[in-house]
């Protein structure tokens, strides 16, 4: 026995057909498939094969065809530019088939790559929607990103467009987009043939002739396209995230699966209706907003919030109670740094009681490990379910939730409570044995994931193989360490990889170590992530330098700010480094990065028995009380 919860798990485990056959009715098909889960070719699992869809009809068309054409789709509250502007659905179906129509008309066909770079505005939601309706595959790159960055992403797709816009605001800076992504093409080696730029009212940017094109003039002379139906199976997105190494992995996304896990998403994890407001606060450039902002509430008949602002300083910490309370949300999600944003300016909720929330329901946090203080923070001050889950770029949705739209179960404050319906999560050690509750260990989910997770990495089953199916054969290895406790609960502790969580965004520490490593006068190099009580994770770089070296040490610890700023980002928020004598090593020269971790943390740690030379140890803990860390 048991209750909704325990029903809807056991069944998408015990007979996961029969679940996602059920959920799939609530998606319109132009073709039904003829199996909800193929298993011929493990470990590549395919959902709903031989049917054909098409997630831009389903997000908007279908919503038209039934009587919801004028409800609002998308709410755009500007708070950087003073705009709140509200798009109905049929305005929102008209704009997207006629910037499908340019991309169209520009010879972007199904299966062809559109990397989009924008910031939070609708043409995003439009050129996001458009590729979708025509089949073409987008990809969103993350404004914050500089153009080595996006030259990267351009080398791997290989879009034939990329759309962008003249500038992002951030909070009270303008960032103009188009001279970053001018760089980008030049440092890449596949040219785009077309950009289709939008311009802003802050910038004019210079188009290049020939090779750009202005938004408006694009559409001005396009025909409309409409939805051409695609296999279920097709990419509908690639989207880049942070590995351990320079190199992103491109989690695809296919269609099928993916309209039919957001939308059984919406009900029973979300607890949402439909005709409600639902809002994400993050961007579209990070997995969050393509789920949450874009296609989830789209096709749920959900009102969306795109939001372009902070949680503060936009123009103060009440701005999120302010969007709810104007615009009716019942479900707020976005990442715990933004509520310790929030906490910080406004410890006591003054500006929170400016506002009526009655209508609101819950928030959800999700990016990084929810720690108990901001829980009880916003707990105690919004008197309404503060709801842990957990996900990843890959799953695309939530592995642990506490399904709102199922059964509540009582919070436990650090655990996201326990696995979704169609989730098998087990910890096991680093022999592959499964470890008894209470006790830490690799969080792993055993094969096959469900609908709307990542089929494979783009073009390359190899990497995805040699990334999260070889580590455990017949699971998936998600880079996270964390236990379950008697009660089934799960606890995400954090990665066990190079994969650090800044400010909620996912970053690389080895493709940090491999900027600093072009540095004339490094020798070897370490970055690791160090705790921060406002954005959850810090990288600290360790370098050790060339013998004969004249630069003097904050010099070149300037230089490699510059660097990284440069060459990852602004985003990578990497701004502390120490000049070490020597890295701690093993005797076979491996780095010993998680035991710089704990020392930068704090912690205790006992230096592995395989260690070179542990005197360094010391040397490292001397450097990271330079820095601010470590024991106080
Ligand atoms: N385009 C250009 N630059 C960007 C950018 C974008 N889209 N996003 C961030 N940056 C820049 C910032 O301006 C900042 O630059 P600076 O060093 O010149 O000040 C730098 O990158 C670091 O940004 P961030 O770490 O975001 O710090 P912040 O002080 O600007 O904002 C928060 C802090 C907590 C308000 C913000 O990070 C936030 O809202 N985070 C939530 C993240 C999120 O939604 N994650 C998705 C999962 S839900
Ligand atoms: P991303 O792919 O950017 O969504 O980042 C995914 C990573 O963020 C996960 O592997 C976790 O390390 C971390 N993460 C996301 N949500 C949570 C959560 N609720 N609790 C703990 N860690 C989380």
């Amino acid at each position: 026995m048991g209750g909704a919860y325990q029903k809807a798990y056991d069944q998408s485990v015990n007979k996961p057909d029969l679940f996602w056959d059920q959920a799939a009715k609530e998606i319109v098909w132009y073709r039904k498939y003829t199996k909800v889960l193929d298993e011929s070719r493990k470990p590549f699992y395919r959902w709903f094969i031989d049917g054909e869809l098409n997630t831009c009809y389903n997000a908007l068309d279908y919503h038209i065809e039934t009587g919801k054409g004028d409800q609002t789709a998308i709410i755009y509250d500007s708070p950087v530019t003073g705009v709140i502007k509200k798009i109905s659905f049929s305005e929102l179906r008209d704009a997207v088939a006629r910037f499908a129509g340019a991309l169209k008309g520009r010879g972007i066909a199904a299966g062809d790559r559109v990397i989009i770079y924008m910031p939070m505005i609708p043409q995003a939601v439009i050129a996001m929607l458009a590729c979708a309706r025509i089949g073409a595959i987008h990809s969103v790159v993350f404004g914050g990103f500089a153009p080595n960055e996006l030259a990267i992403r351009i080398d791997d797709a290989k879009p034939k467009m990329i759309v962008s816009a003249s500038n992002g605001i951030e909070g009270k800076k303008i960032i103009e987009y188009k001279p970053l992504l001018d760089r980008a093409i030049e440092i890449a080696k596949h040219k785009p043939s077309h950009c289709i730029i939008y311009q802003r009212e802050q910038v004019k940017a210079p188009l290049t002739p020939g090779r750009d094109i202005d938004w408006e003039e694009a559409v001005k002379n396009a025909g409309t396209a409409d939805c051409v139906p695609v296999k279920a199976t097709d990419p509908l997105y690639i989207l880049y995230t942070s590995g351990t190494t320079g190199m992103p992995k491109g989690v695809v996304r296919d269609n099928g699966g993916h309209a039919v896990a957001l939308k059984w998403s919406m009900r029973y994890i979300y607890g949402m209706n439909p005709g409600e407001v639902f809002w994400a606060a993050s961007d579209v450039g990070w997995v969050v907003g393509h789920s949450y902002i874009v296609y989830a509430p789209l096709l749920y008949g959900c009102t969306t919030v795109l939001f372009e602002g902070k949680p503060v300083g936009t123009p103060d910490p009440g701005v999120f109670w302010r969007v709810i309370a104007d615009h009716d949300v019942k479900v707020l999600f976005t990442a715990p740094t933004a509520f310790r944003a929030i906490k910080k300016e406004d410890p006591r909720g003054e500006y929170f009681r400016k506002y009526d929330l009655s209508g609101f329901r819950y928030l959800f946090l999700a990016g990084e490990r929810l720690d108990p203080n901001t829980y009880h923070w916003a707990s105690d001050i919004l008197k309404k379910p503060v709801v842990d889950h957990w996900w990843q770029t890959e799953t695309g949705w939530a592995i642990a939730a506490n399904c709102m739209g199922l059964e509540q179960f009582p919070i436990k404050p650090g655990s996201p409570t326990k696995a979704v319906p169609g989730y098998r999560v087990e910890i096991l050690d680093a022999d592959g044995k499964k470890m008894p509750p209470g006790k830490e260990g690799l969080v792993v989910i055993r094969l096959p994931l469900p609908p709307g997770t990542l089929p494979t990495l783009w073009q390359n089953d190899d990497k995805y193989k040699e990334s999260y199916t070889d580590p455990f054969p017949g699971c998936y290895f998600t880079g996270d360490g964390g236990y379950v406790d008697r009660d089934g609960y799960l606890y995400i502790m954090g990665r066990v990889d190079d994969v650090i969580n800044v400010a909620g965004h996912r970053l690389s520490t080895g493709a940090m170590e491999e900027v600093i490593a072009q540095h004339p006068d490094v020798a070897e190099c370490a970055v690791v992530g160090a705790s921060d009580d406002f954005k959850g994770q810090l990288p600290l770089g360790f370098v050790v330098l060339k013998e004969g070296t004249k630069k003097d040490n904050a010099t070149i610890v300037k230089d490699l700010v510059d660097m990284i700023r440069d060459q990852i980002g602004a985003v990578a928020v990497f701004k502390q480094a120490v000049v070490v004598k020597r890295l701690p090593k093993t005797r076979s020269g491996k780095i010993l990065r998680s035991t710089m971790r704990k020392i930068a943390d704090g912690q205790d740690y006992t230096a592995p028995s395989t260690i070179d030379d542990p005197v360094i140890l010391v040397e490292i803990e001397e450097a990271v009380v330079t820095l601010g860390y470590g024991k106080k």
